[in-house]
């Protein structure tokens, strides 16, 4: 091959590559909104946007208000990512500059499309909202606090079923809290507060990075009598789950939350807690894992058969 024929080669793979990547996921198709959202991307892909200034006759460029910048590979992975932007957002953004009778926009709720839905039956919209009218953050903030704070309608993505790994699930979980607990600019949309780290608010935890690396907020600021597949009801912070034995034990409350979510053909085959051990996670107090006792057995046999050995040769000088 000749290095102009390979350097267009390479040209052309960078050029389709991050298309490619899109459009893989699932169907092999492009996501239906993908052509009309090119637009937008253009300037809400960067923090950069230009145009073309009619008064003056320049292009300039000026810097994008950080929080409406979107990564369009994160937004086509979302649950939405059939959405063209306009599909939720008024088509008169399609002119700019934006008319600012627009920011007056009303917004549609989960429940507007989702409610009622047979189609959607399966994720209990409607309780979800029940617990979530219950919350902490429903009862001290109102109907500011949508299902929009925690679910950002250009990156929401299911995580709590298919392949994924204990350690993604957490990550993805808790960043969605840590969005606004460890980032005063989004949390002081909300409150004046500036509220004290997540580390100082959880002394009480040895290895506090660990901890959040390995369990979600929700397994302790939710009840764990909650049925639902994600609980909702966060509740007022002195319900939350101090007790180490909680977790640490056999009983451990991890089994009806965090690890329910491990591939159902794994559990089948090695068994529930294996699976989970196996898949990473490991909680002190609660292993009683099949592998471990098996060499546990197999080392105190073989320390015993050592010793009855040593016995029978000295018997026998
Ligand atoms: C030429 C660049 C440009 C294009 C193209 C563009 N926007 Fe914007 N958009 C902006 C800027 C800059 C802002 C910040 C506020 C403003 O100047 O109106 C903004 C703000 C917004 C807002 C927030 C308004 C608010 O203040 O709450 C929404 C929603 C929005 N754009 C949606 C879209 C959609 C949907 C498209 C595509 C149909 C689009 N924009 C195309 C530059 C652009
Ligand atoms: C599924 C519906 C949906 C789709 C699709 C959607 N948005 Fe939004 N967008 C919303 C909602 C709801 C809000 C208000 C979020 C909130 O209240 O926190 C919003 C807010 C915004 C904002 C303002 C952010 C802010 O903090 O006020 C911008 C800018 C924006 N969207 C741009 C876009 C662009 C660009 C696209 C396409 C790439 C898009 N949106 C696609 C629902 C959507
Ligand atoms: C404007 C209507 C609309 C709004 C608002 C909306 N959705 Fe959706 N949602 C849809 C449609 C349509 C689909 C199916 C998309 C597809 O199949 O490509 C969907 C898909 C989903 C899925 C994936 C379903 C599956 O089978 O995997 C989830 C989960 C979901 N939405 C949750 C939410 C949540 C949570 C909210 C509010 C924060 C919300 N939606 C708001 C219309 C909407
Ligand atoms: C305090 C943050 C928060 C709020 C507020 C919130 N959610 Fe969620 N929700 C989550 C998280 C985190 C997930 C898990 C995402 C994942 O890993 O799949 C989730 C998952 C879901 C799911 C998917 C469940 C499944 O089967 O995978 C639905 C449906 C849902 N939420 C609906 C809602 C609705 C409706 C509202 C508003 C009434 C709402 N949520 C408000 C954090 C929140
Ligand atoms: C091991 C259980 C556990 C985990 C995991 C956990 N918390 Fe907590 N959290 C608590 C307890 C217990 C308190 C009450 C502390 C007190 O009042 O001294 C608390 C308090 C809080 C408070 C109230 C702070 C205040 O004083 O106003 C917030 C906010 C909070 N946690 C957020 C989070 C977030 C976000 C995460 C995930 C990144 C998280 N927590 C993970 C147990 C936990
Ligand atoms: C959009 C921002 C935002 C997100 C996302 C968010 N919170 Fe909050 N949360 C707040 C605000 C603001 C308060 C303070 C309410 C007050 O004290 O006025 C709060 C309060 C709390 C409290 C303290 C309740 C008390 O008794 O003082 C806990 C616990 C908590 N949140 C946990 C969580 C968990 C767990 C998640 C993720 C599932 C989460 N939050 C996601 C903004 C957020
Ligand atoms: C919500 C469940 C939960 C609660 C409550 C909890 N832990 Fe943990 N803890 C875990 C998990 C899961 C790990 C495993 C992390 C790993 O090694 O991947 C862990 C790990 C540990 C470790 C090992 C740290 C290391 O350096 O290897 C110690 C020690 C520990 N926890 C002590 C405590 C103490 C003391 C408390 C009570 C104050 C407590 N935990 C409460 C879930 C919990």
């Amino acid at each position: 091959m000749t290095p102009i024929r390979f350097t267009c080669l390479w040209l052309a793979l960078l050029i389709t590559c991050p298309v490619m990547l899109i459009a893989t996921e699932e169907t092999g198709e492009l996501p239906d909104g993908y052509e009309a959202n090119k637009q937008c991307f253009q300037c809400h892909g960067q923090r950069f946007y230009s145009f073309d200034n009619a008064n003056t006759g320049l292009t300039e460029r000026k810097a994008m208000n950080p929080n409406f910048v979107y990564n369009a590979d994160v937004y086509y992975q979302g649950v939405h990512r059939n959405f063209a932007c306009t599909d939720c957002h008024s088509p008169d953004y399609e002119t700019w500059p934006h008319s600012a009778e627009l920011r007056l926009e009303p917004m549609y709720s989960c429940l507007d499309c989702h409610g009622g839905d047979p189609t959607y039956e399966k994720f209990h919209f409607e309780l979800m909202d029940e617990e979530f009218q219950k919350s902490v953050h429903f009862e001290k903030i109102g109907e500011a606090f949508t299902c929009w704070k925690c679910h950002d309608p250009h990156s929401y993505r299911r995580m709590t079923t298919g392949e994924f790994k204990i350690s993604e699930i957490v990550s993805y979980h808790n960043n969605t809290c840590m969005g606004c607990h460890s980032n005063s600019d989004h949390f002081q949309l909300f409150s004046d507060d500036l509220k004290p780290g997540l580390e100082k608010i959880h002394h009480f935890l040895p290895n506090f990075k660990l901890h959040f690396s390995a369990v979600r907020c929700i397994e302790c600021h939710t009840s764990s009598a909650d049925t639902l597949w994600v609980n909702h009801n966060i509740m007022p912070k002195e319900n939350s789950v101090r007790n180490c034995v909680e977790c640490h034990s056999s009983s451990t409350i991890l089994m009806a939350s965090l690890y329910k979510y491990q591939n159902i053909e794994a559990r089948k085959e090695r068994g529930f807690l294996n699976s989970v051990i196996l898949n990473e996670a490991y909680v002190i107090g609660a292993n009683r894992n099949e592998y471990l006792n098996l060499i546990s057995v197999i080392l105190f046999g073989l320390t015993l058969a050592g010793i009855i050995i040593h016995t029978i040769f000295r018997l026998m000088k």
